[in-house]
């Protein structure tokens, strides 16, 4: 189980199809900010004040902080070994295929549950400016899942169908798509802090932690999710110009470009509608997407934005923009669907990548004949997230998704020491910078993170690696191709990977 896939066997597949360096530094921060503005900052925002208040603030810094110095170590992997399967792959190369497959099981959480959490978003700002533009009450029963007082969301089903059959009938975003993506959630932010920020009160940001700072510190690890995403930039290093020099300034860059419009807009929120915590009798704590929350927040005429699932919609509908507002949950309307996309993309390559492997069956590496999709495991992965959006609240599935990621980019960063140990010489096209304090740095950050998290995102992040093992022992290792000697190369074996089944930086 400690056995390594042999670098230069996962290289030579790289090196079949090696793509031309085209990407600099600006294209590769419209990929980072494509692939992470999303329903963090429009949906989690309102779950943020709830657990932080205006140290949400705060929060924010934190988790852009530690996700840009992960970001730093995940682009020395993904330059060194710029192939298809991110974390799990690095660390099959570098700490053995027990420590890759928990990362690859992990990567379920972070992609498949992360897609679960932007259909949610994605269903709270579409009910919303329905009901705003339209007038139209839809019952909350058929919009929200049960934790948040209702029975099931299906809209938040529907877009993860949508995007299954995207996927399977072979869609890919350009990067036309995504620039005009792009172009859409940056103005409505813009506008959003434009409105706002002439407006704000001073005194809305006192108290400013009201639940001290392990509510920071614990809003800190659920925005965290706002940030996820910038490993799109990471693995696209084979096909960028001078990595060296555009790899951290397209990461750097666009990290710090959303660290910026996420503290505007939280303070345009706070400064404006107030951000204090809803508490329950007695001054009780609640937390969000529970029962009690939903029942509390019932309670309050006017409402509060820790209350909204449209929380920047409902901010500017309050403070007299209610057009703007539905503008605003238009843009969102149209723009989370590529985060989802972009997600359950990952997903479904992890899981071919995991497959060709021979850790999962084979079956799941099927491709459809006229598509020439991974149409079984996209579907499968389409099930499952149809599922999550339906009767999850946003914030769990985001904490439960973070969790995976925090693992996942743990084991990458402490896989970028260890190879810098065990193969000093290899060609690094980006070498992070003062990897040892980078690299430690990161790891005790993604720790801090996960402990943080709330205690039911925590153990089911444990069942979750139980469940792994078990398969793991039960399943997978016997079947290993690098177990059974199969070294995978897979031009010569015949199964290479489908024409759509690609980095995600060859769809950009
Ligand atoms: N960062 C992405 C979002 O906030 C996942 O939706």
């Amino acid at each position: 189980m400690w056995r390594v896939k042999p670098l230069d066997a996962i290289l030579a597949t790289a090196e079949k199809k090696s793509l031309h360096r085209s990407l600099g530094a600006f294209q590769l921060t419209m990929l980072g900010i494509g692939a992470v503005i999303g329903t963090g900052i429009f949906v989690l925002t309102a779950e943020a004040a709830q657990k932080a208040g205006p140290g949400m603030m705060l929060s924010f810094v934190i988790a852009g902080v530690v996700c840009a110095i992960a970001a730093l170590c995940y682009a020395e992997m993904a330059s060194m070994v710029p192939v298809s399967g991110s974390a799990y792959t690095y660390s099959y190369a570098v700490m053995g295929e027990l420590v890759a497959w928990m990362v690859g099981w992990a990567l379920i959480l972070e992609y498949a549950v992360a897609a679960g959490a932007v259909s949610v978003g994605w269903s709270g700002y579409v009910v919303g400016l329905i009901e705003a533009a339209f007038g139209i009450d839809i019952p909350a029963q058929l919009t929200l899942g049960p934790f948040d007082g209702g029975l099931i969301n299906l809209p938040a089903m529907f877009v993860a169908g949508l995007v299954t059959w995207l996927l399977v009938i072979g869609t890919k975003e350009s990067a036309t798509v995504n620039a005009i993506l792009v172009a859409i959630k940056v103005t409505a932010l813009a506008l959003f802090v434009v409105l706002a920020l002439p407006v704000i009160r001073m005194e809305q940001f006192t108290p400013f932690m009201p639940l001290g700072f392990a509510g920071v510190s614990a809003a800190a690890a659920s925005i965290f999710f706002a940030y996820v995403g910038f490993d799109a930039v990471s693995t696209a290093a084979e096909e960028t110009k001078n990595p060296q020099r555009n790899m951290p300034i397209g990461l750097i860059g666009s990290l710090g470009i959303c660290t910026v419009f996420y503290l505007l807009v939280a303070a345009g929120v706070i400064g404006t509608v107030g951000a204090q915590p809803v508490m329950g009798p007695g001054g009780a704590h609640l937390d969000p997407g529970s029962r009690e929350l939903a029942a509390a927040c019932s309670a309050i005429n006017d409402g509060a934005v820790v209350c909204s699932k449209e929380a920047l919609a409902w901010t500017l509908r309050n403070i007299g923009w209610p057009q703007i507002g539905n503008l605003l949950g238009l843009a969102a309307g149209l723009a989370l669907p590529s985060v989802i996309l972009m997600m359950m993309f990952g997903q479904t390559r992890i899981f071919f990548v995991m497959s060709r492997d021979g850790l999962l069956p084979a079956a799941f590496s099927k491709i459809h004949p006229k598509f020439k999709t991974p149409h079984v495991i996209t579907i499968i992965t389409g099930i499952a997230v149809a599922l999550f959006a339906a009767f999850f609240p946003v914030g769990q599935l985001a904490n439960i998704s973070n969790s995976g990621t925090l693992f996942a980019f743990a084991a990458v960063s402490i896989a970028v020491m260890v190879l810098r140990r065990t193969d000093p010489s290899r060609r690094r096209p980006f070498k992070t910078p003062l990897i040892y304090l980078t690299g430690t740095l990161s790891t005790i950050g993604c720790i801090y993170l996960f402990f943080s998290l709330d205690e039911k995102s925590k153990y089911l992040f444990v069942i979750w690696a139980v469940i792994g093992l078990l398969v793991y022992f039960g399943y997978s290792r016997s079947r290993s191709h690098v177990g059974r000697g199969i070294v995978d190369v897979p031009e010569l074996e015949g199964d290479a990977p489908p024409p759509n089944v690609v980095r995600p930086a060859d769809e950009h």
